[in-house]
């Protein structure tokens, strides 16, 4: 794929498709150009049939560590609210694939709030979280208030948010925020991602897709939207041919060949 200034992409298995933040001296904090380049390769390969699930990771000493504050402290109120700063962010969370974040090294504000976007999170041993924001003035503002609170609660959300204290991989792990910690070794979480992602891409793609948005409605609507969303879902899937492999496939105890239709 084409060349970033701020990122790297490949495509490390087959199905996966691997973004690695790349501004290791400043660890990977999140300007706006490389939050631009981010947005267009995700765009870019969320629309590549040869695409079926993404890995996220950072390089050198952090997945990510904030927003970039040089570039942020001088700006005004009336620039940051005209252009709706920070806004973009959001458009990670509207990319149909999943996304694993493989979290190596300091996660700190908008790097926090980033693996929080995403839909799976690994975390590497040396995997550091927080939301220093008070340190600086401010508070998150990458979503980190609202989505670390559905992951973690209420009173470790404030401990964190008002204190601006670290929390480790083992606490995230404790916590439920991340879905473990893979052991010691350089690169092993980009590794377990990459696997996680190949078994999620050899899926049907549709079923795949359902079942992100499924879950995601779960952080967005009533348990009775939710559960009315997620039964339209799975009432849709019906009229897909992967349905039909799919349990033709069992019913005649051999593997499934999907269709992605
Ligand atoms: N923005 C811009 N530059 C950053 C940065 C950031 N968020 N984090 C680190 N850097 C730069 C440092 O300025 C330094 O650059 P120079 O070599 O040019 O001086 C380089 O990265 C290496 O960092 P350190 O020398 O500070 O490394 P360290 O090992 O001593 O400390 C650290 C590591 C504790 C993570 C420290 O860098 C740090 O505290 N970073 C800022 C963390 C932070 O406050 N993040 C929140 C940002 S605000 C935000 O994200 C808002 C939001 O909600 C969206």
């Amino acid at each position: 794929t084409k060349n970033y200034e701020y990122i790297l992409t490949s495509k490390p298995a087959e199905g996966v498709a691997l973004i690695t933040l790349n501004r290791p001296k400043a660890l990977n904090a999140l300007s706006t150009p490389l939050f631009t380049e981010l947005n267009e390769a995700l765009a870019e390969l969320d629309a590549d049939d040869s695409v079926g699930a993404f890995v996220l990771t950072g390089s050198g000493r952090a997945f990510a560590a904030g927003a970039d504050i040089k570039e942020m402290k001088d700006k005004t109120y009336n620039e940051v609210y005209q252009n709706r700063f920070l806004e973009d962010w959001g458009k990670l969370t509207s990319v149909r694939k999943p996304i694993i974040a493989a979290v190596n090294g300091f996660a700190l504000g908008g790097g926090c709030e980033l693996a929080l976007m995403c839909d799976i999170i690994l975390a590497a041993p040396t995997a550091t979280f927080g939301q220093p924001e008070i340190n600086l003035g401010v508070i998150p503002g990458g979503g980190g208030t609202q989505r670390l609170a559905r992951a973690i609660g209420k009173s470790r959300t404030m401990e964190i948010t008002l204190t601006g204290r670290n929390f480790s991989a083992a606490e995230a792990a404790a916590w439920g925020m991340v879905s473990r910690v893979v052991p010691e070794g350089e690169g092993k979480v980009v590794e377990e991602a990459v696997a996680m992602a190949q078994t999620i891409a050899s899926k049907g793609r549709l079923a795949v897709q359902a079942g992100k948005d499924a879950v995601n409605a779960a952080y967005e609507q009533t348990l009775r939207e939710g559960l009315n969303t997620e039964r339209r879902l799975f009432h849709g899937l019906f009229a897909t041919q992967d349905q039909k492999e799919g349990m033709a496939a069992f019913a005649e105890k051999r593997k499934a060949v999907w269709k992605h239709a």
